[in-house]
């Protein structure tokens, strides 16, 4: 299977699909990780001689041009990053895009607007997708494929473009796999999963998949209320998919059953309401008052999810464990962290909100086995599933 480092590149015009989908407010850029998680491949590719077309997409614009959602503040950083100049013709396409991509020369990057200002990259008609993967193909000479965090994506500069040019995986794609790989193909163990963030529904595919193959499956943030519900608690105010009641029940059975290690919090952080002051006191799960929210896993929990997390030998992790954008609220999620760096195998943080909550709270990525910058991909692949854009790349 041909490889970055034996794709011949030097003096064509590559398609470079990357996942620029940084978090951004008021068009200041929060957390730069996927930028630089792009830089290998773009400057490897520099270095063997090839001009660029980077391709990637902001948000969901849903076929619109939202100006908050312009790559614009993308380009700048990636220039700065870079130390070269990005032209950047603020369009998908049209004359002013293939202008700018025939007068490339190697060394040159071209950054094209927003892919998904153009509503034919998220068509679920295959033609639309492949009428607009079309018109791609004429900016370029050959593709690859990088932008991991959208690799479940069935999207035409991920699936459908890449048919139609000769193609590879860049170096961030093809890391994510062999990480993922990891974790799929005889994890060592114990191996142990701690799963956070809002809402059952989102993870229950991958619950099911991961009650067949982990040791220990740890739940907390949002979406754990469902959980203490089914359990028969009162959980006051908190987040809760009630419709979900049944199947986490379910859940709950099937991990005894196949003798996984349920792990739920024990204790919780709860307030009158969802404010960065809102006054923050500290019961047991069993305990919730009825007009109080919980907002974050208790210090107890906590311990008792850091002791399991130690004591596996493969970890991956996907969601806070609390509003940790919220100081008072984010303990939970910050000693799940540091009990992630200490696991002497490997430890992967999966997605981009994950990534974005420990860089928010101060710890380094060297200080993790490895960062995924694919939420929805990472979690997709641990389903099982097979995901289009690795597909597309014959991955
Ligand atoms: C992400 O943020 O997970 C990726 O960039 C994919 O974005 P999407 O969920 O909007 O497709």
């Amino acid at each position: 299977m041909p490889d970055l480092a034996s794709f011949d590149v030097a003096g064509k015009r590559v398609f470079l699909r990357c996942d620029l989908n940084v978090p951004l407010k008021d068009g200041v850029i929060k957390d730069d990780g996927r930028i630089k998680a792009s830089l290998p491949t773009i400057e490897a590719l520099l270095e063997k001689g090839a001009s660029l077309v980077i391709a990637a997409h902001l948000g969901r614009p849903k076929g619109e041009a939202k100006p908050e959602l312009s790559l614009a503040p993308v380009a700048k950083r990636l220039g700065e990053l870079l130390g070269r100049e990005i032209i950047f013709p603020g369009e998908v396409t049209g004359a002013l895009v293939t202008a700018a991509a025939q007068k490339l020369a190697p060394g040159q990057i071209l950054l094209l607007e927003n892919i998904r200002f153009s509503a034919s990259e998220t068509s679920k008609e295959e033609s639309e997708r492949s009428a607009f993967a079309a018109e791609l193909a004429q900016l370029a000479d050959a593709y690859v494929g990088d932008g991991f965090g959208a690799v479940h994506r069935k999207h035409a500069s991920v699936f459908d473009l890449p048919k139609l040019l000769p193609h590879v995986a860049g170096k961030l794609v093809a890391a994510e796999v062999e990480v993922l790989k990891k974790l799929t193909h005889n994890p060592e163990r114990p191996y142990g999963v701690v799963l956070g963030g809002a809402k059952v529904s989102d993870k229950l595919a991958v619950i099911e998949n991961l009650l067949g193959k982990v040791d220990v499956l740890a739940i907390g943030g949002g979406m754990v209320f469902t959980f203490l519900k089914a359990q028969g608690k009162e959980i006051g105010t908190s987040l809760v998919e009630d419709e979900m009641l049944d199947v986490v029940k379910g859940l709950i059975a099937k991990a005894q059953e196949k003798g996984v290690k349920l792990v739920l919090p024990t204790d919780i952080v709860v307030a009158p309401s969802f404010s960065p002051d809102a006054p923050p006191t500290l019961v047991s799960a069993d305990a919730i008052p009825s007009d109080q929210m919980g907002l974050d896993i208790g210090p107890e929990s906590a311990r008792a999810f850091a002791v399991e997390i130690e004591k596996c030998k493969t970890v991956f992790w996907n969601g806070p464990m609390g509003v940790f954008e919220f100081a008072n609220f984010a303990a939970g999620t910050k000693v799940v962290a540091t009990a992630l760096t200490k696991v002497s195998g490997i430890s992967v943080v999966g997605g981009g909100d994950s990534a974005a909550a420990v860089r928010a709270l101060g710890f380094a990525d060297s200080e993790f086995g490895y960062i995924s910058t694919g939420g929805g991909a990472s979690l997709e692949y641990l389903e099982g599933k097979e995901l289009p854009g690795l597909q597309a790349l014959g991955l």
